[in-house]
């Protein structure tokens, strides 16, 4: 009998499968790799974060710009590479270009699985069919823009809802923060966005859900949450007689006890409710931190992007958020070389960056992608290297701006969570070890650098701001 439990032990080890996940895209991707992987974890599987040892490699994919899939295909052809002396390994593709390019995929050597966003929670499924059969898989959404309210998409959401809160959210236990989705899908139809035909329709989450995994998560440990959704301010569920909003969202998820702080992403500048800016202003657990990408300062380039409001409209919006939420932070997204973009177009963004002053702004050369309105009706007119200076030309007076503006932080005390030891190792090696450097943000997700006990992750922590510069704050504790 001796050998019985080694016996046990080593068919137990045997049965363990490997899985490398590489996540390509947004913060609503990270979260759809987080609940697949939680839900494999459960069914015996381990992560590895090397792909020549792995049993299935799960791809989550981005179709945002066309750069974004490249980079997918090329870590496809270096799959294929592996396929040679591993045959049996497992790939599996999922996401925005799984739904985009479906049988095109599939058709991919490297390939054996492709799922699309709305098949999420069947790919642990998939996997485990297709370890078994060796055979192809492709679970995509034949028609994505059907309403909302039909058959397939209730019931979809439905499936993808008990997933969600099966396998929780993204959850950082050490950092002690979570991202919860709010929403799916989007209705904007921007010209430019591929989203709308990769995520489908609009559907917002039940509150009851997102409270329910908001005090799961609360009773174990974290602290700090962050909604997600497209366009998070179109936010409705419908319950009754009554419709919640994200004003009323926010107010239910900060009355859970154990949660500090709540945030949410992505705020669409059109129907913005001033709601949200006064609960903003009101709850001190809601952080006064907005991300409301314009996406151009040139009415005639919002107009051909279908934006919806116009740059006076945008600024006012602004103004208004500046005069009710103190300390508020402002996070931006523009694109250059939009169709028929011409410098006086380029000096209006340029423009609303200078009056805004973002504390992040991202900058982004148009990228056609295939189905959108843009693509179909306007020609990809503003060359590579004009699109490069535009580019660069912002960054240029961003970055400025930031470093200005971070210059007021000097000798202030703040408040931060604080997220764990800087990856810069010349600064963590081992003599260092008792008093790292710590990366810790504020409310208004200002990134403060200072040192401290390694304890202090995913804790509050107060420091005081010793130096400053266009990124990074530098602090101490105090
Ligand atoms: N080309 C370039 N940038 C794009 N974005 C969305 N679609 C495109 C595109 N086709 C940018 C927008 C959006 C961010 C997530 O990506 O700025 O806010
Ligand atoms: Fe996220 Fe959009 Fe990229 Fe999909 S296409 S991963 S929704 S950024």
């Amino acid at each position: 009998m001796s050998g019985q439990p080694h016996r046990y032990a080593r068919v137990w080890i045997m049965e363990l499968k490997k899985i490398h996940l590489k996540s390509f895209g947004c913060q609503m991707n990270k979260l759809d790799s987080s609940l697949v992987t939680a839900a494999l974890a459960e069914r015996g599987f381990v992560l590895t974060d090397k792909a020549t040892e792995a049993d299935v490699v799960l791809i989550n994919t981005c179709s945002v710009r066309e750069h974004a899939e490249q980079r997918v295909l090329s870590h496809l052809g270096h799959l294929s590479h592996l396929k040679k002396s591993r045959p049996n390994v497992l790939v599996a593709v999922i996401g925005c270009m799984a739904q985009r390019m479906g049988e095109h995929l599939l058709a991919h050597e490297a390939v054996d699985i492709v799922a699309g966003p709305g098949q999420l929670h069947d790919v642990p499924d998939l996997i485990e069919q297709a370890l078994t059969n060796r055979q192809k898989h492709l679970r995509v959404l034949d028609n994505i823009r059907q309403p909302a309210e039909s058959e397939t998409i209730r019931t979809l959401s439905d499936r993808l809802d008990k997933f969600e809160l099966a396998y929780d959210s993204d959850a950082d236990p050490i950092k002690s923060q979570a991202f919860i989705r709010a929403m799916r899908g989007c209705n904007n139809f921007c010209s430019y966005c591929i989203v709308p035909y990769v995520r489908g329709p609009e559907v917002s989450r039940s509150p009851q859900a997102i409270v329910e995994q908001t005090k799961k998560l609360a009773d174990r440990g974290i602290r700090q949450i962050t909604l997600l959704g497209q366009s998070i301010n179109a936010y409705r569920y419908t319950a009754g007689q009554k419709t919640y909003t994200l004003a009323d969202l926010l107010e239910l998820v900060s009355a859970i006890d154990g949660v500090r702080w709540v945030r949410f992403i992505t705020s669409h500048p059109g129907r913005f409710d001033p709601s949200i800016l006064q609960v903003m202003a009101a709850l001190p657990k809601v952080c006064p931190y907005l991300h409301i990408p314009a996406q151009s300062g040139s009415d005639r380039i919002l107009k051909a992007m279908h934006r919806g409001y116009t740059a006076a409209g945008y600024l006012d919006l602004i103004e208004q958020a500046k005069a009710t939420v103190p300390e508020l932070a402002l996070a931006g997204d523009f694109i250059v070389g939009f169709p028929g973009e011409t410098e006086a177009d380029f000096e209006a963004t340029e423009a609303m960056i200078r009056r805004v002053r973002y504390k992040n702004c991202f900058v982004f050369k148009y990228s056609p992608r295939p189905g959108t309105h843009a693509d179909k009706k306007l020609a990809d007119d503003i060359p590579a290297d004009v699109k490069q200076q535009r580019n660069a030309r912002l960054l240029e007076v961003i970055n400025a701006i930031a470093e200005e503006d971070n210059r007021a932080f000097l000798g202030r005390t703040l408040e931060v969570l604080v997220e764990g030891p800087s990856k810069k190792p010349h600064l963590n090696k081992a003599e260092h070890q008792d008093n790292p450097q710590l990366i810790g943000r504020t409310a208004n997700d200002y990134i403060v650098v200072f040192n401290g006990p390694q304890s202090l992750t995913g804790q509050f922590a107060t420091v005081r701001v010793t130096k400053t510069a266009a990124l990074t704050l530098f602090a101490e504790l105090t």
